[in-house]
């Protein structure tokens, strides 16, 4: 155990309590659980920058300041999600590859997920680029988002390569507590399973199990492509493409390249194109009706 000045030192950012444990799985180098952080990513850093190497997992409760993808936030009730940040030192795959880091963190939580809440393996899907949701017809977005996994990398290129890689998913969260803004568009393990209680600690030790050998695979230059092919919703489904500049082109969505990681999109002349995900602020299912879902995001606000 530290002290909560310790934690707060390690955050960089006023972090309340935290357990030290020895790390849970050989495969991490240091592994903390913390009641209220601003925002495990944040902790990853700040451990990085003072030279702890890889892998190296921050565990909370509660987030202050949740970050989510494109600058928003992300948001959960305390002890309803589980929320953690890996840190890594890549320098195992190409700057081309260093989405595969990510990719491997959702793919490993899917997996967990479905064992964990007693799903139907291939039930939780990975919507480009890594948000886990399960298929709902009757919704308006068609999906309902379970986790939002958040990428950062530094040093692309060089020996001194970081990837912090964030993940929150909805678990014992249920039905009655979802903020009502984002009822429609979110769901957790816990009603995907229909009332099936999800223990954190118990998806926790799924994901890090099922993590390591796809984390070794990576190390030795290989990627479940055909994993990766098998889970996402996008594939066949008509996609609106949220872009930087302002645009929201409308495409059919044709599958994801395992080679770049990009999603491949076909427009109405038949042209096709990848594209990559810092060229992206966000996808969108296009439903029956042809209106794109408002927010995919099931916490993000
Ligand atoms: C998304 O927008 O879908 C990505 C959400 C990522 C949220 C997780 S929760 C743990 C980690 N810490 C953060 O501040 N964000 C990520």
């Amino acid at each position: 155990m530290t002290t909560a000045d310790d934690a707060a030192r390690n955050s960089g950012v006023g972090a309340t309590s935290d357990d030290a444990a020895r790390p849970s799985r050989s495969f991490l180098s240091r592994q903390e659980r913390f009641r209220s952080v601003p925002s495990t990513n944040d902790i990853i850093r700040s451990w990085m920058a003072d030279g702890t190497g890889e892998v190296c997992l921050a565990v909370a409760d509660e987030q202050t300041a949740g970050r989510g993808r494109s600058g928003r936030s992300w948001v959960a009730p305390a002890g309803a999600a589980l929320l953690m940040s890996l840190g890594f030192e890549p320098t195992y795959v190409t700057p081309e590859r260093l989405w595969r880091v990510a990719a491997i963190v959702a793919l490993a939580m899917a997996d967990a997920g479905e064992e964990v809440a007693g799903l139907p393996i291939g039930m939780l899907k990975l919507k480009w680029p890594n948000d886990i949701v399960v298929a709902a017809p009757d919704a308006p977005s068609g999906v309902h988002k379970v986790a939002g996994v958040l990428g950062e990398t530094d040093g692309a290129g060089t020996p001194a390569v970081r990837a912090v890689v964030g993940i929150g998913i909805n678990a014992d969260w249920p039905r009655e507590q979802f903020p009502p803004e984002l009822a429609e568009a979110m769901t957790s393990l816990r009603e995907a399973s229909r009332g099936r209680p999800i223990d954190a600690g118990e998806l926790l030790d799924a994901f890090l199990l099922r993590l390591e050998p796809r984390l070794l695979g990576l190390r030795e230059g290989r990627f479940d492509v055909a994993g990766w092919h098998d889970r996402q919703i996008t594939t066949g489904r008509t996609v609106r493409i949220d872009m930087p500049d302002g645009t929201a082109p409308v495409f059919k969505a044709v599958g994801v390249d395992g080679a770049s990681g990009a999603l491949l999109v076909e427009d109405a002349a038949g042209g096709e194109r990848g594209l990559l995900v810092g060229e992206v602020t966000q996808v969108r299912l296009v439903t029956g009706g042809g209106d794109a879902e408002t927010e995919p995001g099931g916490v993000t606000l």
